[in-house]
């Protein structure tokens, strides 16, 4: 093992119990050693997503009294929590080929990214383009690569008009970007306080809530050929089933189960859901270089030092401006 790190101890955040935010604490650790072909980072910045506070919420099963889950998983099975960061490698495993400590990186996939410190095998790595900041480079690859899985699984090209629900979330204004950029007719639903950025980013903004339907009728009347549901709302799929005659070209990757006999693309980590994995890990250069010469914008809301995660946390949870939620060690 070839290494630069100075420091022996090193901090994560990790759920306490299953919870609300507060179970966040900040734990010591050794700082890791690189598996064989694999290398260490020092964390710059994490990106902050909704998965990160769902793994420990109880949203993904039944939660008792005792904060124990449905397999009486408690205390040091807890998750670890972070699935993306950006930073330096600092130490390299003796069959780690192709990167050299020092070098600036994003890390994705990753697990335990609210760290100083997180280990990853090379496949994870990809070079951090010079032009990109950190908040940036950290909190680029999970949504991004979800945008990519999400538009190509919808057929998403050139003439389309794509309905993209929830455009202004992290994912959102990704599928927005790249939708565009491939020559769609971007109808994005948000909030109103978000509609000008989303035309900045060359959508057309459309307010959910009653009334989506006539709404998107309105600024379509071509009529719309496919959809991307970042929402998960029974009035975002209803809407998308509704205007979308091939529901082969409706991809969702938020909502309940009735998606499942929708007949539409049902994407992510669930049973019968496309993960994507091929499509989503060949993005990520692409993704990085679009990013490198700010051709693809990553929107950060807000920075938050890695002992105020919880902080972070509950900010997405409650709703906030948006862009993504970073936090820095
Ligand atoms: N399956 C997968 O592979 C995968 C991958 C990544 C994320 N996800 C999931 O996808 C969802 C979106 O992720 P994200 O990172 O983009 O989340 P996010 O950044 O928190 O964005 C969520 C967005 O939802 C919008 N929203 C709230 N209520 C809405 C409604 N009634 N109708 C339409 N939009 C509404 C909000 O827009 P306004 O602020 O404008 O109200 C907000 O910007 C989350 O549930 C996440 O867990 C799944």
């Amino acid at each position: 093992m070839i290494s630069a790190a100075t420091k022996t101890t090193a901090r994560i955040v990790r759920p306490s119990a299953y919870g609300t935010p507060d179970v966040l604490a900040v734990f010591d650790t050794p700082v890791p050693r690189p598996a064989a072909d694999g290398v260490v980072v020092e964390v710059r910045a994490a990106g902050v997503n909704p998965i990160d506070w769902k793994l420990y919420s109880g949203a993904f099963h039944a939660v008792d009294k005792k904060n124990e889950d449905a397999a009486g998983v408690a205390g040091e099975a807890l998750p670890a929590i972070g699935l993306e960061c950006a930073g330096v490698i600092t130490a390299i495993g003796p069959e780690a080929a192709g990167f050299g400590i020092g070098d600036e990186v994003i890390v994705f996939p990753v697990t335990a990214a609210y760290a100083d410190y997180v280990t990853a095998p090379v496949s994870s790595l990809t070079p951090k383009p010079a032009g990109l900041g950190w908040a940036e480079a950290g909190a680029l690859m999970l949504v991004g690569t979800t945008a990519v899985h999400t538009l190509h699984a919808a057929g998403v090209g050139e003439g389309d008009t794509v309905l993209v629900h929830g455009g202004s979330g992290g994912v959102g204004l990704m599928a927005v970007q790249l939708a565009a950029a491939r020559g769609a007719t971007v109808i994005a639903t948000a909030a109103e306080r978000n509609h000008g950025l989303l035309r900045e980013l060359g959508a057309i903004p459309v307010a959910y809530g009653d009334g989506l339907l006539d709404r998107v009728r309105a600024v379509a009347p071509g009529g719309v050929t496919a959809a991307v549901d970042l929402a998960g709302t029974a009035e975002a799929l209803d809407t998308s089933l509704e205007l979308v005659a091939d529901r082969q070209r409706i991809a969702s990757i938020a909502g309940t189960d009735r998606r499942a006999t929708a007949g539409i693309k049902v994407l992510g980590y669930g049973p019968g859901q496309d993960a994507g994995a091929e499509v989503r890990n060949a993005a990520r250069a692409e993704l990085a270089a679009l990013a490198g010469t700010g051709e693809l914008r990553v929107v950060v809301d807000a920075v938050y030092p890695l002992h105020e995660a919880a902080k972070a946390h509950q900010a997405g949870i409650d709703g906030h401006a948006p862009g993504k939620l970073v936090l820095i060690p």
